[in-house]
């Protein structure tokens, strides 16, 4: 028999999943599953995060409009255990971490003998996390950007020994949840977005490092320059646009200056290394109130929700 014989042919709408973390991706994409008619297990080991799960559960399906009955669907388990075995797809999204990563696949891979096994992982090559799995050709990537609900793109990642029928039957998945996915042909480190998100970051970084502008001029710039085209305009898009020569004339002068750090900057590892890690504890690369943080999450909660394609 096939390793690939076991796989389903297709997840019907209301087939069990499993989202492994309920924090904040966990949550949403559990809530995004149950919203689009799956019965749903979410396992959560923090007795503290499993009591709040309700009530964000709540308001994320209030703030997308949706019936909140929907989150009856969905049932809160401290660890994985036998109810998940029937399960044909599941999400895991527990925190950045590759060995707490690899000890779930290597459960689920015993447990979950006819899913899809799926990491949302940042930037952790998924091959990388499905190491102590047996059948490595059920696993794929599944990433998911913050929240999930409103920035619908999923870059659905093969690994080596990812087969395509994963890849076809995960990417029919995230449509029929209401997802874009993209397929990644190949598993680098941040797949697409992230290389690109974290391309920008490091010179952004080196602008203010190197005393050209201080944090709240480079995103004054980008917000107000082209980082006010991109939804509507992908970088290529523009290159051709403005056209390839004037694109080669200007790679030729600044490519050479930009900001090769081969790792992180000192500037960001003496930030986190005096506590100053960001909103959440009121500074980072500037300052933050309470009141300021809360205003631009819901500035940009807003501005996302009301997004078309
Ligand atoms: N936050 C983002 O913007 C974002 C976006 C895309 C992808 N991701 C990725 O999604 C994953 C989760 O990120 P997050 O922001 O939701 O983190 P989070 O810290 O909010 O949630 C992680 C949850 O995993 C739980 N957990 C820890 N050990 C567990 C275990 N053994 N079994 C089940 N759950 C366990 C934690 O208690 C926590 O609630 C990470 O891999 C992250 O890189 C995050």
């Amino acid at each position: 028999m096939s390793m690939e014989a076991s796989l389903p042919a297709d997840i019907a709408p209301g087939a069990p999943v499993a989202v492994i973390g309920g924090g904040r991706m966990g949550a949403a994409i559990a809530q995004i599953f149950a919203g689009a008619g799956h019965i749903v297990h979410l396992v959560e080991p923090s007795e503290k995060v499993r009591a709040g799960l309700p009530a964000s559960l709540a308001t994320i399906t209030e703030r997308r409009g949706q019936p909140r009955d929907l989150v009856d669907r969905i049932t809160i388990h401290s660890g994985i255990n036998p109810a998940l075995a029937p399960i044909a797809i599941a999400i895991e999204a527990v925190s950045e971490n590759l060995a707490l990563k690899q000890r779930i696949f290597a459960e689920l891979d015993a447990l979950c003998t006819d899913a899809i096994l799926a990491t949302n992982t940042s930037v952790i090559p998924v091959g990388d996390i499905a190491r102590d799995v047996m059948r490595r050709d059920r696993v794929v990537g599944t990433h998911f950007w913050n929240p999930p609900y409103a920035v619908r793109l999923v870059e659905v990642v093969q690994a080596a020994d990812t087969s395509d029928a994963t890849v076809a039957i995960t990417m029919a998945v995230m449509e029929a949840i209401g997802q874009q996915p993209v397929h990644v042909r190949k598993d680098v480190p941040g797949f697409i977005g992230n290389r690109l998100q974290h391309a920008l970051k490091r010179e952004a970084i080196a602008l203010v490092e190197n005393g050209i502008c201080d944090a709240a001029t480079v995103d004054f710039v980008v917000r107000n320059s082209f980082g006010a085209r991109l939804g509507i305009m992908g970088p290529l898009e523009q290159s051709d646009m403005v056209g390839l020569d004037l694109t080669l004339a200007i790679h030729e002068v600044v490519l050479p200056d930009l900001d090769r750090t081969p790792g992180p900057q000192q500037l960001l590892k003496d930030l986190v290394a005096s506590g100053r890690t960001g909103a959440s504890v009121g500074e980072g690369f500037r300052r933050w109130s309470a009141d300021e943080t809360a205003e631009l999450r819901n500035r940009l909660d807003k501005a996302l929700l009301g997004k078309k394609d």
